[in-house]
């Protein structure tokens, strides 16, 4: 079944990023910022086409009252001034439209510009971690990150720096022009002002909180889901269906409730702006009306009063309404600073070893390796193992007895706490890791696949690799007649994980890889899983082709794989407790013929 707990306590980790300080929040901001840099020139574009649109929009009642004071209510019945009059109406209108879809399209643009650049910066910094990072991030909550997150980041460049950029202007003309009309009228106006302020911050506080709570509900959902679906086998196996709807329902509940309060919280919000609206319309009527009875004010002046009144509350509710996608934006932000402040555990040496992939003899040594994946529980306390170029390493042992870890070390996933491991006598953390991994091969226990077809997983998508090379690399390991067996032949295209092949197959492909990048140390992690005499043999021959010339260091399930190898590790609890080849083993009697000789009753260790 699935773990949740470790799931909902990595997603805390992450969503922790809340309480961030303000000068991480601010280096945030400063870091996205610094995308918007290169399109200076654009946003300066943006700002005057937007000034133009507000301007050409604002001064659409202004024409309306010098209409009714200057012609209609004097009675001077000027038609060729009204005819002016609606014309630059007309000509003003068009200008509007035209700059606000100028501005509209080019913000766009920009926006999605820049957020394509963080989503390609972020992938590739992802990629560049160690694995010590993957095994503490839950993928579903990455997928969150990549996806979703830089997606609250357009909606920042889009809609947030839009709405400051055309509600701010149109507030600060709007203001000008009520001052411009009536000082008095304008200043009852002002006292709006706090009122609206008001409402909106404790308003902001509030949602802030909600918000949180709906971004961290939805990240736990996509994590419970895509580990669902990765282990639905398993699932259906046990028949744990009912078990995994009964978790998805109450998630999926949960985050349908924190939906919900979103909304109606800002419908609420939303709804007192509208009223106070209206009653403010009301008072302009009931102050500005009276002011017209008493002959102190013009009719065309309060007509233009009520119009900017109304327009007056428009962008300071849209810009309130913005707050919501600031705040996700500030806290979509955070995290993405976070992640990309998060450094590679394993990393290049600042003076590299010069070591040519190609010139290396394939000598490898551990040397009293200290190694744990969490502090206080080691996996490895002073493990020593000397290999010559060329030979051919099995290595067996129970599960968890470190067989893999050992190799993980040897590619440096991972660095070891004290001691060293060295190929050719240099120290693996002086080679560049581009250059280890051209070194050292891995055909892992579960062989990942890409989607794509059988010709781009042997390549590894790398176009420079020639078709013939790879259909040459599977002939050589004897894996042609099963390729071409298949519906497409090479073209097959496998489908995500290469779940449409057996365990074999994919292992085959795995060693196709190792024969078309010539790696000079090759490790073989054997699957567990039992495979079909036929195929075995396949492998079998495969491992003795690649084998050749190279140092080859083989993690065996089953014996029968290693019997031929030069020399066989027997490893108990991190440590080396037998070694020898198949014969001297034998006559050792010790835990490696008790090993064999179960394996002779059920073919299989491990
Ligand atoms: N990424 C990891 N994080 C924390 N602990 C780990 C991690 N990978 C392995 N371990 C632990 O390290 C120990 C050694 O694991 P390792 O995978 O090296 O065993 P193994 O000998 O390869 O076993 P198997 O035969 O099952 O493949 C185990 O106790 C395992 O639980
Ligand atoms: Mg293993």
């Amino acid at each position: 079944m699935p773990k949740e707990k470790p799931t909902n306590k990595q997603d805390a980790e992450i969503s922790s990023s809340y309480n961030v300080s303000k000068e991480d929040r601010r280096a945030a901001f400063r870091a996205m910022l610094a995308y918007a840099k290169p399109h200076r020139g654009r946003f300066a574009l943006i700002f005057l086409f937007t000034l133009l649109a507000i301007a050409a929009d604002l001064l659409q009642p202004y024409l309306v009252k010098i209409a009714i004071d200057d012609n209609l209510l004097v009675g001077k019945n000027d038609y060729g001034m009204l005819i002016w009059i609606a014309i630059i109406y007309f000509v003003f209108v068009v200008i509007g439209l035209v700059f606000t879809y100028l501005q509209n399209n080019m913000l766009q643009y920009v926006g999605q510009t820049i957020v394509a650049r963080i989503r390609k910066d972020l992938f590739g910094h992802i990629s560049k971690l160690s694995m010590s990072f993957f095994d503490r991030f839950p993928n579903g909550s990455l997928v969150t990150h990549v996806s979703s997150d830089t997606e609250t980041l357009n909606q920042f460049f889009t809609q947030v720096l839009l709405s400051l950029m055309r509600d701010g202007m149109t507030l600060v003309f709007i203001i000008a022009l009520m001052f411009h009309l009536d000082p008095v009228l304008a200043g009852y106006s002002m006292i709006l002002l706090p009122i609206i302020a008001g409402i909106a911050i404790g308003f902001r506080s509030y949602m802030r909180k909600v918000y949180q709570i709906t971004r961290t509900q939805l990240s736990r959902l996509i994590a419970f889901t895509a580990e669902n679906l990765a282990g639905m086998n398993l699932i259906q196996a046990f028949h744990q269906q009912k078990e995994q709807q009964g978790s998805f329902d109450e998630q999926n509940g949960r985050y349908f409730r924190s939906n919900v309060r979103e909304v109606t919280t800002n419908v609420l919000f939303n709804r007192s702006f509208d009223i106070l609206g209206n009653l403010s319309v009301a008072f302009i009527v009931w102050i500005g009306g009276m002011a017209v009875f008493e002959r102190t004010m013009e009719f065309g002046v309060l007509y233009a009063f009520i119009t900017y009144i109304r327009q007056f509350f428009q962008p300071i509710n849209s810009i309130t309404q913005q707050w919501n996608t600031l705040q996700s934006s500030t806290v979509s932000m955070d995290r993405l600073w976070r992640l990309f402040s998060i450094k590679p555990a394993v990393q290049d040496s600042e003076s590299p070893a010069p070591l040519k992939p190609s010139a290396v003899k394939g000598r490898i040594d551990y040397e009293d390796v200290h190694f744990s994946y969490q502090e206080g529980v080691p996996i490895l306390s002073g493990l020593n193992l000397r290999i010559a170029p060329g030979e051919m390493i099995g290595i067996v042992g129970a599960t968890g007895a470190g067989k893999s870890s050992l190799m993980s070390l040897l590619c440096r996933f991972y660095d070891v706490q004290k001691g060293s491991v060295r190929i050719d006598g240099t120290e693996i953390r002086e080679i560049p890791q581009a250059s280890l991994h051209r070194i050292v091969g891995l055909v892992q226990q579960e062989p990942f696949l890409y989607s794509g077809s059988i010709i781009d997983n042997v390549r590894l998508f790398d176009e420079l690799i020639s078709r013939d090379t790879v259909i040459r690399a599977c002939q050589f390991i004897g894996a042609d007649a099963l390729i071409t067996r298949l519906k497409d032949g090479y073209d097959t295209m496998l489908s995500e994980r290469g779940s449409g092949l057996s365990a074999g197959e994919r292992q085959l492909i795995s060693f196709a890889r190792i024969v078309v990048f010539q790696p000079k140390i090759l490790i073989l992690d054997e699957a567990t899983a039992n495979l079909d005499s036929y195929t075995e043999q396949l492998v079998q021959s495969a491992l003795q082709i690649v084998s050749k010339g190279r140092t080859t260091l083989v993690i065996a399930h089953r014996l029968s794989t290693i019997m031929q190898a030069d020399r066989i590790i027997v490893m108990r609890a991190g440590e080396i407790v037998e070694e020898g080849n198949h014969k001297q083993l034998l006559q050792l009697g010790g835990y490696y013929e008790e090993l064999y000789s179960h394996s002779q009753g059920t073919h299989a260790v491990g």
